[in-house]
């Protein structure tokens, strides 16, 4: 299979500045800001609003409270539970109760000083221990079981309980939150956003408008970042500013601070996972329960979906016969959370990678063997806890293949050696496999459309409903079209993504944008190739090329010739030509939906995911005994992307969601004061890897030679798998704390693992 590499097609323009995102946009003179007037209390009923003096301040437009919001008061994505402006509870601190509209951001500051607001406080409840304590659930549990887990784990020779708390995680993409609401004739309103999910933007700006969704474009050329953070939330900033603009009859563009950005959004889902887990003394898992608890924050947004695939992660690669997985999620005064990278797998996976590696440790086994004894087999042990069978299992040639190239097992062996000799460095080593599901859990949402246009110059624009977010999703989409049309890449220009080209889409997430849009656009194109053949035909024939056949017609080069009669050949653009004056439609709409899907939430049941991605990982690292610092010493990382759409994209996608999870596990932490005020809101306090905390030395390759048949030219998704990698640097570190004490006792842990904790968890050790 050839690889059409291309390279990003915002390259060019994000080196020289040219790319335009919201921020950039100047529609007209007239154009306002837009600013948000938060709640400063975590929770509790708002008794006072007084803008009147705010509102006679020069430049200042509008101000809007709840009660100016002509449709819904609404923004929940999927339950009705989040007020677009908070009256008369608010629920968390950064959460909306105004919006102000003024001709600069100079004057929208000023007129908000001289706002009052009172709020009675009430209770809130800021810990997720506090609100499992309290029962907050924001939706009845939900179980995924097979076996008989409680019996099994009373019959197993050796059980463990155990906790694990993993931490929340912002998002930090470049561009904060942005929007710009242009209002047209009479209610029409058009919107520039930085949204994955434009046709939910669109919906969310209807109702809040109160108008029917053909009245509202949605438009987004790309986003600056996203990783989840605008999958609903860039909903938010779209309606406010839509409000402000059918309010004031101007475009209105809203651009969040950092800092505001930091504390009004939602972030990675915080959990409290408890689990017993029972195993014989070759290390093989006889018996799992988990309970994954979730921070769902102040209301819904995307909490039960992402517990949901928590729990279809919970076992990762491993075959556990009897297993019971339960989830539950709780309300907090905090941020709604919300879709991050991984979307839950993360949090499910990392229970059982840490279970895994406390039984190797207790059983004097490498932890990589005890790993690989329980992976899902081929012929027996395949299928998984909600019943769909694995197919085309790439675990143990990985397992094979990475062992080989990273030296695994020598490296493991040198490391003990050097641990002998010293005291104040210890080198830690581990290997951790991935296996994600890929596609929407929420199975009608695997759907997606494209719009394919043939211009009588040879030159083809392409629409489809994915969004471009820094993940290349346009340039493979370039190489999809230029593909099926046998054209090449520089005739294709992808424009837009528009509610009004392609209607009722989903969002750009799940990994699965180029599966489901590149499979619309190859349908659209061989719609057009259908249409275009009989006129191909006409003109070889035309030509003298007597015996060309539909059948032969080959599209290649910017040609169309036939087979076995090379050598005469008509070129693209004549064909097009031909075809128009011949009054033959050029354009055509395409559509894809990914086959039998299928997840019974009552019974947690079915065939949830299309296929899987596999990716392992080994990392080496070394930690400083006085100070608990680390350095990422080494990682090899073998991934699965089938046949690659892009092989230079999909290694940055690797390299990248690899590094944000190192992020995750290592470093970022977030912090609240005791009244719910984020103390992390800025660069300055919170800290995301930098170019010093990629491995010295990082080796990164793609799986060859396993094709997945039944995607887009046989490809795998790779936005979010890679991310759960770095949970072989997570264990490695654990790996270097343990050695401490020669690797005989278990040391204390969670995540993130920071410099701090390390240096507490092992001087515990050396004082047990
Ligand atoms: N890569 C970049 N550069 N920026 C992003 O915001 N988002 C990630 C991933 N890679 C993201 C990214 C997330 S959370 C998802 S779900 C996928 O990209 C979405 O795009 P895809 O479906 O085209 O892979
Ligand atoms: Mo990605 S978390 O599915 O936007």
């Amino acid at each position: 299979m050839k690889t059409v590499t291309i390279r990003h097609n915002s390259a060019e323009s994000h080196v020289t500045g040219q790319s335009v995102f919201v921020n950039d946009m100047e529609i007209s003179s007239s154009q306002l800001v837009g600013r948000v007037v938060y709640s400063p209390l975590a929770h509790g009923i708002i008794t006072q609003l007084d803008y009147s003096e705010a509102l006679n301040m020069p430049d200042v437009a509008a101000i809007l409270s709840a009660k100016d919001i002509p449709g819904h008061n609404q923004m929940g994505p999927v339950v009705k539970d989040e007020p677009c402006l908070a009256w008369p509870e608010t629920m968390f601190i950064g959460q909306a109760i105004l919006l102000i509209a003024a001709e600069t951001m100079d004057a929208a500051i000023r007129a908000e000083k001289m706002i009052r607001i009172q709020i009675e406080p009430l209770e809130t409840t800021l810990s997720l221990h506090s609100a499992i304590e309290k029962e907050l659930l924001i939706a009845p549990p939900a179980f995924i079981r097979s076996g008989d887990a409680e019996s099994a784990i009373n019959l197993a020779p050796y059980t463990f309980d155990g906790i694990l708390e993993t931490g929340s995680q912002e998002h930090w993409y470049l561009e904060t939150q942005s929007a710009l609401a242009v209002p047209g004739e009479g209610k029409e309103m058009m919107v520039f956003a930085s949204s994955q999910n434009p046709s939910e933007t669109q919906t969310i700006v209807a109702e809040v408008l109160g108008i029917p969704k053909h009245l509202v474009d949605v438009e987004v050329k790309r986003l600056g970042g996203a990783f989840g953070g605008k999958e609903t939330q860039a909903n938010h900033v779209a309606a406010w500013a839509s409000l402000l603009a059918q309010a004031t009859g101007k475009p209105v563009k809203m651009h969040l601070f950092r800092d505001d950005d930091q504390l009004m959004t939602g972030k990675r889902h915080r959990f409290l996972s408890k689990y017993r887990i029972g195993f014989d003394k070759t290390g093989l898992i006889l018996a799992y329960i988990v309970e994954l608890n979730s921070d769902a924050g102040a209301t819904t947004d995307l909490s039960l979906a992402i517990l949901e695939r928590a729990m279809l992660h919970a076992e990762n690669a491993y075959f556990i016969p009897n297993i019971s997985i339960t989830g539950k999620a709780y309300r907090t005064n905090l941020p709604p959370n919300t879709a991050f990278r991984g979307f839950g797998g993360p949090q499910g996976m990392a229970v059982i990678e840490n279970a895994i590696d406390r039984i190797a440790r207790f059983l004097e086994m490498d932890p990589a063997m005890v790993r690989k004894r329980n992976f899902y087999g081929f012929e027996r042990n395949r299928v998984t806890p909600y019943g769909k069978e694995i197919t085309n299992n790439r675990l143990h040639v990985i397992f094979e293949r990475l062992t080989e190239s990273s030296e695994y097992f020598q490296r493991r062996v040198e490391i003990q050696g050097f641990n002998n000799k010293h005291k104040y460095q210890k080198r830690g080593i581990a290997l951790t496999p991935v296996k994600f599901g890929i596609s929407f859990t929420t199975a009608f949402l695997n759907q997606a459309g494209a719009l394919v246009h043939i211009f009588n110059d040879g030159s083809v624009q392409v629409n489809h409903g994915g969004t471009e977010m820094g993940q290349g999703l346009h340039s493979k989409m370039i190489g999809v079209t230029a593909d099926a049309l046998g054209i090449s890449p520089d005739r294709v220009r992808v424009t837009p993504t528009s509610t009004s080209k392609v209607p009722n889409t989903s969002a750009t997430a799940a990994s699965s944008g180029s599966d489901l849009n590149g499979m619309a656009i190859k349908h659209a194109a061989e719609t057009l190739k259908h249409r275009l053949i009989p006129i191909a035909v006409q003109l070889l024939v035309s030509m003298g090329c007597k015996e060309a056949k539909a059948e032969n017609l080959i599209f290649e080069r910017n040609l169309i010739f036939d087979k076995y009669f090379p050598d005469f050949s008509i070129r693209f653009e004549q064909m097009a030509e031909t075809a128009w004056k011949n009054q033959i439609s050029l354009s055509s709409t395409g559509f894809y939906k990914t086959p039998n899907l299928l997840f019974d939430r009552k019974t947690g049941k079915g065939n949830p995911f299309y296929y899987y991605a596999y990716g392992m990982a080994v990392s080496e690292v070394e930690l400083d005994v006085l100070t608990g610092a680390y350095t990422l010493l080494r990682t090899d990382i073998l991934h699965d992307v089938g046949d690659s759409l892009n092989e230079d994209i999909d290694i940055g996608q690797i390299e990248g969601a690899f590094i944000q999870g190192v992020g995750w596990c290592t470093r970022e932490e977030i912090k609240w004061n005791e009244k719910g005020f984020l103390l992390t809101h800025s660069p300055d306090t919170y800290k995301i890897p930098t170019i010093n905390d990629i491995p010295v030395d990082f080796r990164v390759s793609l799986l060859r030679d396993f094709p997945n048949e039944g995607t887009i030219r046989k490809s795998k998704a790779v936005g979010e798998p890679p991310f759960m990698l770095a949970f072989s640097v997570w264990l490695a570190i654990k790996d270097a704390i343990s050695a401490v004490r020669q690797h005989r006792v278990e040391p204390a842990f969670t995540l993130p693992t920071t410099p701090e904790f390390v240096l507490l968890s092992m001087e515990a050790l050396k004082n047990e």
